[in-house]
């Protein structure tokens, strides 16, 4: 598998956090009452990892990442906690190879179901039906577009780290009838001048709510919109709460 985050892993955790101070909140809700154990697919540096682990104390965590750079972050966030330390396992590994438990309480999928093209997507949902335990769930979140349109040059992250500041920009462009393209640039300035610039591109398979209702009442699951309507996520079960 290509790691389509070889030159962006430096930026991609950073960039990450302040979406994070949005979403830890509203993932921590929906994951109130969960059971363990826990999948968080495409961990990346632990944002979402962190919260889970609050959330659910006590419960095992597997955090499957298989981009090398963004699990050196990701495996430094966990060593660096004791309690995650002790209850997180990070497997280097796509999750579709990944050895996980026979039966898993909870996954999380943020920021990642669009890197899943629709046949893997519906090996996740048959994943859910067969082995999620009761009581169990899975919570991801849909980040647009939903469907494969132009997204024009739009700066989505500043930050600033001792002398230097840093830019995300993105754009995207259809790439057939279910995906796009992101085209994302990586700017670093220091002292106000430009001090570098790195551009990656990735594929990313575009669904809508409707799309993934549709999937997902094919494997006989059930989901319904959790937190914030803009924050995107959902909450998905064997059986109707
Ligand atoms: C945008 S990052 C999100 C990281 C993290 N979930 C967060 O929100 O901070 C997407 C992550 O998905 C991972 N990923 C991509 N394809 C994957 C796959 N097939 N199985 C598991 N993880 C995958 C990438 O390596 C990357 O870490």
């Amino acid at each position: 598998m290509t790691d389509q985050y070889e030159r962006s892993a430096e930026f991609v955790d950073v960039m990450l956090a302040p979406a994070w101070t949005a979403l830890d909140p509203v993932l921590a809700e929906a994951l109130r009452g969960a059971p363990g154990p826990v999948v968080d697919v495409g961990a990346g540096g632990g944002h979402g990892t962190r919260v889970i682990a609050r959330a659910i104390p006590q419960a095992e965590v597997f955090a499957v990442e298989p981009s090398p750079g963004l699990r050196a972050v990701l495996l430094a966030r966990v060593n660096e906690d004791p309690e995650l330390r002790d209850r997180v396992t990070v497997l280097p590994s796509d999750l579709l190879q990944a050895t996980l438990p026979p039966r898993v309480g909870t996954l999380v999928a943020m920021n990642v179901i669009g890197h899943f093209d629709p046949a893997e997507r519906r090996t996740i949902w048959q994943l859910l039906a067969e082995r999620l335990l009761p009581g169990g769930r899975a919570v991801l979140n849909l980040q647009p577009p939903a469907e494969p349109i132009t997204v024009p040059h739009t700066q989505f992250s500043e930050l600033r780290i001792g002398r230097r500041r840093y830019e995300g920009w993105g754009r995207a462009e259809p790439a057939g009838p279910e995906q796009v393209t992101w085209h994302m640039t990586y700017r670093a300035f220091q002292d106000g001048e430009p001090a570098g610039e790195v551009d990656v591109e990735y594929a990313w398979w575009v669904l809508g709510s409707e799309g993934l209702k549709a999937e997902l009442a094919e494997h006989g699951l059930h989901v319904s919109p959790t937190g914030p309507a803009d924050l995107g996520l959902w909450h998905i079960t064997r059986s109707p709460e």
